[in-house]
């Protein structure tokens, strides 16, 4: 069993010099906004996990539903090749595995690839994963996948890049298309794109999953404030900030914020910063954009994709959307 090959396109360095300019475009702008990539590594890896498993937090359990009940019907569709699995954003990637299993049952797993911004999340998977598939190719790619897609495998069967989990929904409307057009240019004609997105619902069923009783999400967004502390000198107290996730009807979008409880000064030391707060001012920490099937199927074939097929749970919570590169 070959050792798994690891690319990595971002190392401690780079991290750093990209918190460092994110931080300070950011904490520096009107209003102050920090981006959605600062939540993860270390414990925000670990409290996303946590949350995934928290009762309201419905989307996990509705698209691991899907890959666990469609897995060999993916398989299927994805015709008689070999195919190598690409998992954008992967985490831990736990959804994917019915997929890697149906496709390894028939002799057709070439490979299997996470690519996270998360070093840790692609190290440990691949260490759980080297002894299942002791045939396939393993390797990881820690990138950011905004900047990266260069980086994919070039092997010979057909790829399947998954981007599970609605972090697709993460992105602005701007930074989709864009990151659509990349994802296209990145791979060949015939090459798949499996993706997982979060559908339109009842705004109070999506809300609840962003306001958890047991406060685990409020914990993750907050966490962004002690990493800024431990990273970058900064001396914010967490405490003194409320977590807020608002529902925006017209763009169906998850609007995640910290809101200062108090006016207070911080002073963000390795950066050299002196910033100040008045109450009720909001940091933006992120969005998480809810989607109709008909939308996504037309935004896949605006930029280069057919869309195939597109599976959803039984409450139609989740969808996983798969098409093809043409
Ligand atoms: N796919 C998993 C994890 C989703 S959480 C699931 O469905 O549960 C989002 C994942 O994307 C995290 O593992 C995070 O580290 C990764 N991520 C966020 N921004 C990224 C970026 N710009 N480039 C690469 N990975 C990123
Ligand atoms: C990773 N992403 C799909 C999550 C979401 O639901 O938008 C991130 C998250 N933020 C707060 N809760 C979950």
């Amino acid at each position: 069993m070959p050792a798994p090959e690891l690319r990595i396109c971002l190392d401690e360095t780079d991290l750093d010099a990209a918190l460092r300019l994110d931080a300070r475009r950011g904490l520096t702008s009107h209003p102050k906004y920090l981006p959605m990539r600062l939540h993860y590594g270390g414990r925000g890896s670990a409290l996303f996990g946590e949350l995934t498993r928290q009762p309201e937090y419905y989307q996990t359990r509705s698209e691991r539903a899907i890959l666990s009940d469609r897995a060999e019907e993916i398989a299927r569709a994805l015709g008689a090749e070999p195919v190598s699995v690409i998992e954008l954003g992967a985490g831990r990637a736990e959804k994917i595995r019915p997929l890697l299993g149906a496709l390894d049952r028939d002799g057709r797993l070439e490979g299997f690839w996470p690519f996270d911004v998360a070093a840790g999340e692609v190290r440990d998977v691949l260490i759980e994963l080297a002894t299942a598939y002791p045939d396939a190719r393993l390797g990881g790619i820690v990138g950011d996948f905004t900047r990266h897609l260069a980086h994919l495998p070039d092997d010979h069967g057909t790829r399947l890049v998954a981007f599970l989990g609605g972090t697709f929904g993460n992105f602005t409307g701007m930074e989709r298309g864009q990151f659509l057009r990349d994802l296209r240019e990145a791979l060949r004609p015939g090459d798949w794109f499996l993706l997982g997105a979060d559908l339109v619902k009842d705004p109070e069923i999506i809300l609840a999953a962003y306001n958890d009783a047991a406060g685990v999400t409020a914990e993750f967004n907050l966490n962004v404030l002690y990493e800024l502390n431990h990273r970058l000198d900064a001396d914010f107290e967490p405490d003194n900030f409320e977590h807020i996730a608002l529902w925006d009807d017209d763009t169906a979008t998850v609007d995640m914020r910290l809101r200062a409880m108090k006016p207070m000064s911080v002073d963000v030391a390795g950066l050299g910063l002196d910033l100040s707060f008045s109450v009720g001012e909001e940091i933006h920490t992120g969005i998480s954009t809810k989607f109709h099937r008909a939308e996504l199927d037309d935004q896949l074939q605006a930029t280069g994709f057919e869309p195939v097929r597109c599976w959803t749970d039984e409450r139609d919570y989740m969808g996983a959307f798969l098409a093809k590169a043409v």
